[in-house]
């Protein structure tokens, strides 16, 4: 092959970093394995089941490029009563991540700033780039607060898009309805597109708000990936904007065509499912795990998705991963891989008790390792 191939856009990202640990970790037959991005529940069986009829009734061609009627009808349905937006149509996407590949694609022209809070989601970062944007990442260390004069001061006429990310990954923040009602604002002040990633919007332990309740141009991601356990069936939300919607599905059109069609009756038979018991579970295990760390780490206390991100108590967060890896077989991903900082570290509470038990104890010996 020549390198003559390969487009200048694909030097401007890296492959991502939690690749990296998981090859370190492909040896290890049975490690603590605390970097799992997403729900340790299967897909409720109402999903399957109806997966499984779709399949036998052939449901093997496309969709409309918009997704299902059925499904999009009753997520319409929904949107209307919650917002009351006259303007505000939904589509089904190929997962958040095509969701989010269609908007950047959508908004940015080449040297248009996108501003995201630090640490981010890793897509984010990459989609900017991948998009011909510059990525403007804010800090939010060392509580993870969205600061509104901290964003006002990283706005500049070049800035085009906003994204917020609550729950978070990977600091398991919830942004307060202040903090939302004012990043809504100043995003509606400036006439910046804000794109509200509200993929964890399910597993949150305090109120959840969407900007979208106050500024109605914001661009809502939503799915099924985290909050039915559907991640590989690929079925992302989108609301907003009808014009906007439009072009996003213009998009759509020529580059995933649409969403998995067995997926989406997935998500149509998801809808109603109650998964309490799950998100119930999950804070639980997040309180496990915060109580026993707290005292030994800098670590904000989790208040959804299902991740936590504490300071590494000695050397960088690449060295105290790699420590944690060789020496005590549990796998955490290091914070610079979503961060411009590499001073902590994601922990994903989506495994089981006893994993997060193993994990505890690791982290007890480990904060010793200096
Ligand atoms: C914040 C955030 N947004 C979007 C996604 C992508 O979700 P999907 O699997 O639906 O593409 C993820 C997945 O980890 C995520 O953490």
């Amino acid at each position: 092959m020549s390198s003559r191939w390969i487009s200048k856009r694909a030097g401007t990202f890296e492959a991502s970093g939690i690749r990296k640990v998981f090859d370190l970790a492909a040896a290890i037959p049975n490690p603590i394995n605390l970097s799992i991005g997403q729900p340790d529940f299967d897909a409720p069986e109402e999903a399957r089941r109806a997966m499984i009829e779709a399949i036998n009734t052939k449901k093997s061609g496309y969709t409309p490029t918009q997704g299902l009627a059925a499904l999009r009808d009753e997520l319409q349905k929904r949107i209307d009563v919650k917002y009351q937006h006259a303007d505000r149509k939904v589509f089904i996407a190929s997962g958040t991540s095509g969701a989010l590949a269609l908007a950047l694609l959508v908004a940015v022209d080449p040297g248009d700033e996108v501003i995201f809070f630090d640490p981010y989601f890793v897509m984010y970062d990459a989609l900017v780039r991948m998009t011909g944007g510059v990525p403007v990442p804010v800090s939010t260390y060392p509580n993870f607060h969205y600061d509104i004069n901290v964003l006002e001061a990283a706005m500049t006429p070049k800035t085009k898009v906003i994204i917020l990310n609550s729950p978070a990954n990977p600091t398991g923040k919830v942004a307060s309805r202040d903090e939302v009602k004012a990043i809504a604002g100043l995003a509606a002040k400036h006439n910046i597109l804000l794109i509200s990633d509200e993929i964890y919007r399910t597993f949150c332990f305090k109120e959840f708000t969407s900007p979208a309740e106050f500024n109605p141009q914001t661009l809502v991601m939503d799915g099924f990936s985290k909050s039915h356990g559907l991640p590989g069936w690929r079925v992302g939300i989108v609301h907003g904007q009808a014009e906007f919607i439009e072009q996003m599905l213009k998009f759509q059109q020529y580059t995933f065509v649409c969403a998995p069609h067995v997926g989406q009756y997935g998500a149509l038979a998801s809808l109603d499912v109650e998964m309490k018991e799950q998100i119930e579970s999950y804070r639980k295990r997040a309180m496990m795990l915060y109580n026993a760390l707290k005292d030994d780490y800098d670590v904000v206390p989790p208040e959804g998705a299902f991740y936590m991100f504490p300071k590494a108590p000695w050397g960088t967060a690449t060295e105290f991963v790699e420590k944690a890896i060789k020496k005590y077989e549990m796998l955490i991903i290091p914070g610079g891989v979503f961060s411009t900082r590499d001073t902590h570290f994601r922990i994903s509470y989506s495994a089981t008790e006893a994993t997060i038990e193993r994990g505890i104890e690791a982290f007890k010996k480990l904060v010793k390792d200096r």
